[in-house]
This record gives structure tokens, C-alpha cells and sequence, in this order.
């Protein structure tokens, strides 16, 4: 390295000259030397930050192992939902009015959206004559125009609410070339797409407010497919996608953290909406009834889980059973030979 006079870097004197100016020069081989330091340096760092990121994640990992942990033996605290706004779909009949009426004994105002007026009339009156609040609107939620006026008109006759329950779903059990495209199209727009649009309806509010939870009807049909249901199990393998994608996208980067996202998977309920159930284990894979179905999504929803499975055994014995490869998955389908039957409606 020299000190040497480098006209390409000039200046003006205040007479007009020109006067190199002197700074240090590198040879060639300098250059290449001082490059490849600065480069090690970096590669050095980018490690560091890399061995950095692992142990955190390590430790945060083991603190989240230990607090599942302890979740399991202590669980987490219900929320309290008294004076919650809380719109459910659904709400004629089996689960849907089952969550109306228990989420409105707890203190909680109560929007019953279904497509049957008479039934949700019913269960606004039984939630009345209990001493709760609720309103009732009619609602296709296969219909997206449908959905926006109705929830327009929530907004202006109601205001703001603090939890969606996207509940309401049909469940055609047939063999797959059985459905017409225009059964296949109908079922995702109430079973899928309804979810999306109500999502749209209210998320920005709920992002406005930096608070809300959404709720979503998938199913044991959403975790583990199964004959004669083909549409059904990919409308609610859709739901559980939703579900997930959202979860991520508003806890990216701590974006959107009080924003709860909640997805059910139940196994059969006695509503009637599996009209042939195919059980071989009885005592292991039991029927819940409507009641008991909405008192298990109700304390999951207040422990704000992101995953409620009914009966909550389904949780360990899905997440143990996908461990296996694939074959065996199967068989132990086959032995377990739990499934709907074809019926006409
Ligand atoms: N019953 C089960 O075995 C079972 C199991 C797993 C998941 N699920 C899911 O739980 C949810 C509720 O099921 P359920 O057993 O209570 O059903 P259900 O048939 O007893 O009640 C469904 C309600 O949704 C309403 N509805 C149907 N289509 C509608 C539409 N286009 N617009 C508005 N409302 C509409 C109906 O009028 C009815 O009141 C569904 O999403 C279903 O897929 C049910």
C-alpha cells in the first residue's frame, strides 16, 4: 500500500487549479486480500446469527414443550364471553343452535344466521324466553351477495361483533361420480366459501380493533378422508386450510396476535346430518350428541385453541396415527372400518 497522488479524485482550488488529491492507494493484490477478510467476516457473522437463531428457537421450543405440558394437566383459563357479540351460521338446527343457546347462558349477545327462517326464529324466541339477547336474519350463505347485505345490515342495526362461528354446512354422502358439478359446486360455496366471504365481511374490523375470533366448522372429515364423502372431505380439508393459512398470516411477524383463529373437527353428531353412520367401535368411537358437541367447541373456543377435536381423544389418535407410513395409515382405516354409508338425500 502506498500514499500516492490520485487524479481521478481531484478538487478545485479557489483559483481555479486543479489539485490532485492524496489518498492511499491498494496494489492489486491488496484489494483481493482486504475483499476476502471483509467476506470471511461476514461469512463469521451470518454463522454467528445462524447458531444464534437455533438456540433461541431451542429454547423456545423447550419452554413451549413444557407449557403444553403443563397445559395438559392444568388447563388453560376460560375466557369470560359475557357481552361478547358472537354471529354464528347455522343456527336452526343441531350444533349451530346448540352453540346459540349455551353461548347464550353464559352472558354472551347472540346473531342466528340461517337459510330455514322458521327454525331460527325458534331459536331466538328459546334464547328470549331464557332471558338472553339475540337477533335472527335469514341467510344463504351459499349466496356471496347474500352475505354481504346481511352483514351489512348487521353492521348497521347492530354494530361490531367479537366472534364468527362459520357453522352452518351440507354433507351428501355418495360415491364421487354420483354428484352432479352443480351438487359438487353448491356444497364448497356453503361449506367453504361461505367461510371465506364472512371472514372478509368482518376480519378488517377485527384488525381495526386488534381483536376477534373466528371459528370454523371442519371435521374429522377434514383430518382423515373417507368413501362416499369425496367433495365433503375436500370442502373440509378447505376449511382446515383456511384456517391454518389465516393463523399464520396474522401472526406473521406479531402482526395481528389477539386475532384468535379456532377450527373443529368433530366425529359423527347425532343431529341426523350423517344419516348412516358406520361405526365398528362404538365405546372407542362414540356418537356426541349436539349438546355435548357445543359444550366441547365452547370451552375449546374459550381456551382459545386453535385445534378442537370432538371427542378430544381424535387429537392424539390423528397426530399418532399420521406418524405411520401410509400403508399402515390404511390398514388401520380398514380395521377400524368407521365411515358413512351411501343414502339418496
Ligand atoms: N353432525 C355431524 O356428524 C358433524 C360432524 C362433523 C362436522 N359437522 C359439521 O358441523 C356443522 C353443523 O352440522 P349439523 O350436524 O349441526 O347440521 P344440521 O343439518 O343439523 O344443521 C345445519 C344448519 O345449517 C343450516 N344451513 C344449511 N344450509 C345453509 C345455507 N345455505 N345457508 C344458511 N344456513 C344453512 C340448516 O338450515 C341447519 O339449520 C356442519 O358444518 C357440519 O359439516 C357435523
Amino acid at each position: 500500500m502506498v500514499l500516492g497522488k490520485d487524479k481521478s479524485v481531484s478538487r478545485f482550488e479557489d483559483n481555479g487549479d486543479v489539485k490532485p488529491s492524496y489518498r492511499f492507494i491498494l496494489s492489486r493484490s491488496e484489494h483481493k486480500t482486504s475483499f476476502k477478510m471483509v467476506s470471511g467476516l461476514m461469512v463469521i457473522y451470518q454463522y454467528a446469527l445462524l447458531v444464534l437463531d437455533f438456540l433461541q428457537f431451542c429454547v423456545c421450543s423447550f419452554l413451549l414443550m413444557i407449557q403444553a405440558g403443563w397445559h395438559v394437566i392444568f388447563p388453560k383459563q376460560l375466557k369470560n364471553v359475557v357481552g361478547e357479540i358472537i354471529l354464528i351460521t347455522g343456527t336452526g338446527h343441531g350444533i349451530g343452535r346448540e352453540l346459540a343457546l349455551q353461548f347464550s347462558r353464559l352472558g354472551a349477545k347472540i346473531i342466528c344466521l340461517d337459510i330455514n327462517e322458521a327454525n331460527n326464529k325458534q331459536t331466538v324466541a328459546d334464547i328470549t324466553r331464557e332471558g338472553g339477547t339475540a337477533w335472527g336474519y335469514k341467510c344463504d350463505v351459499s349466496n356471496r351477495g347474500e352475505i354481504h347485505s346481511v352483514c351489512t345490515k348487521i353492521r348497521e342495526e347492530i354494530g361490531q361483533i367479537t366472534i364468527l362461528v362459520n357453522n352452518a354446512g351440507i354433507m351428501p354422502c355418495k360415491p364421487f361420480m354420483k354428484h352432479t358439478p352443480e351438487e359438487i359446486q353448491k356444497l364448497f360455496d356453503i361449506n367453504v366459501f361461505s367461510h371465506f366471504w364472512m371472514v372478509r365481511e368482518w376480519l378488517p374490523l377485527f384488525i381495526t380493533s386488534n381483536k376477534g375470533h373466528i371459528v370454523s366448522m371442519s371435521s374429522v372429515a377434514g383430518l382423515v378422508a373417507t368413501s362416499n364423502l369425496v367433495p365433503y372431505c375436500s370442502s373440509k380439508y378447505a376449511v382446515k386450510g383456511l384456517m391454518d393459512g389465516l393463523s399464520e398470516e396474522l401472526r406473521y411477524a406479531g402482526r395481528h396476535p389477539d386475532i384468535k383463529i379456532t377450527c373443529v373437527h368433530p366425529f359423527v353428531v347425532d343431529t341426523g346430518l350423517a344419516k348412516k353412520p358406520r361405526i365398528r367401535f362404538p365405546s372407542f368411537n362414540p356418537i356426541t350428541t349436539a349438546e355435548r358437541c357445543a359444550e366441547l367447541m365452547i370451552e375449546g373456543i374459550r381456551r382459545e385453541d386453535e385445534m378442537v377435536c370432538i371427542p378430544p381423544k381424535d387429537f392424539y389418535c390423528y397426530k399418532l396415527v399420521s406418524l405411520f407410513p401410509i400403508g399402515v395409515q390404511k390398514a388401520f382405516v380398514d380395521f377400524m372400518d368407521t365411515g358413512v354409508d351411501e343414502h339418496d338425500n
